[in-house]
């Protein structure tokens, strides 16, 4: 018999959503502007820009609503790798990934309202909200108004270490969504994490 119990409060769900889809159109538009080529147009130039400048600021707004009640609510702390055993957590964890989960293993530490998230989430999550998110924003918003960019850097334009972070980070959160979406379906059955990202209830 599974059991059931409520993780997931409305507003992280709709936070969550948002963030995904938008990540999703940033990703194809900042793509067709990176690999931007005139023989081949998939998304026309000026359109592409226009839709990343507008998904940018969605994701900004989106961003700061998520720091916010991260604060508001104490939420934050779920997010906070805590000292006591991590190592050995996240070993368990990653064993748990590359070689129980395909030999029948429950998962080792299940999400509960207290610790929503395992250890290695926990870090990755972090990385990923706490810092790598704000340099994607903060490089995203300084494109939209190169004015902030100092003038030069070590000689080059201002914008070029601006344009290689915003890159960066974008590869990164790229590739982090590729993973993440594997890791969601680890749950007891393919579909529990989604489900529970939807409906706010875990089932285990
Ligand atoms: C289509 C894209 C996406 C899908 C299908 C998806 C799916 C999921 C699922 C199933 C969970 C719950 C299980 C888990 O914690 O692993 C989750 C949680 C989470 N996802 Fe995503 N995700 C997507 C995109 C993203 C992106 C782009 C980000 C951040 C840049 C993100 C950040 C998070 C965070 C922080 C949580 C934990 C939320 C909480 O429990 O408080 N997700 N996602």
């Amino acid at each position: 018999m599974s059991t059931r119990v409520f993780i997931l409060p409305i507003w992280i769900r709709i936070w969550h959503w948002t963030n995904a889809l938008l990540i999703i159109i940033l990703s194809v538009s900042g793509a067709s502007l990176h690999f931007a080529d005139p023989e081949l147009v998939l998304v026309p130039f000026a359109l592409a820009a226009r839709i990343h400048d507008l998904a940018g600021l969605a994701l900004v707004a989106a961003y700061s609503f998520f720091a916010i009640a991260n604060v508001v609510t104490g939420n934050w702390w779920q997010y906070v790798p805590k000292p006591e055993g991590f190592i050995k957590k996240c070993v368990r964890q990653v064993r748990f990934y590359a070689w129980g989960i395909f030999h029948g293993e429950i998962p080792p530490y299940p999400p509960t309202p207290k610790n929503n998230f395992n250890a290695m989430q926990q870090i990755v999550y972090w990385f990923i909200m706490y810092l790598v998110m704000p340099v994607l924003l903060i490089t995203g918003v300084i494109f939209m108004w190169p004015d902030l960019a100092p003038k030069s850097v070590f000689g080059y334009d201002g914008l070029m270490p601006v344009a290689v972070l915003h890159y960066l980070a974008a590869l990164v959160i790229v590739s982090f969504m590729f993973a993440h979406i594997y890791l969601g379906t680890t749950g007891h059955k393919i579909s529990t994490h989604f489900k529970m990202m939807i409906t706010g209830w875990h089932e285990h």
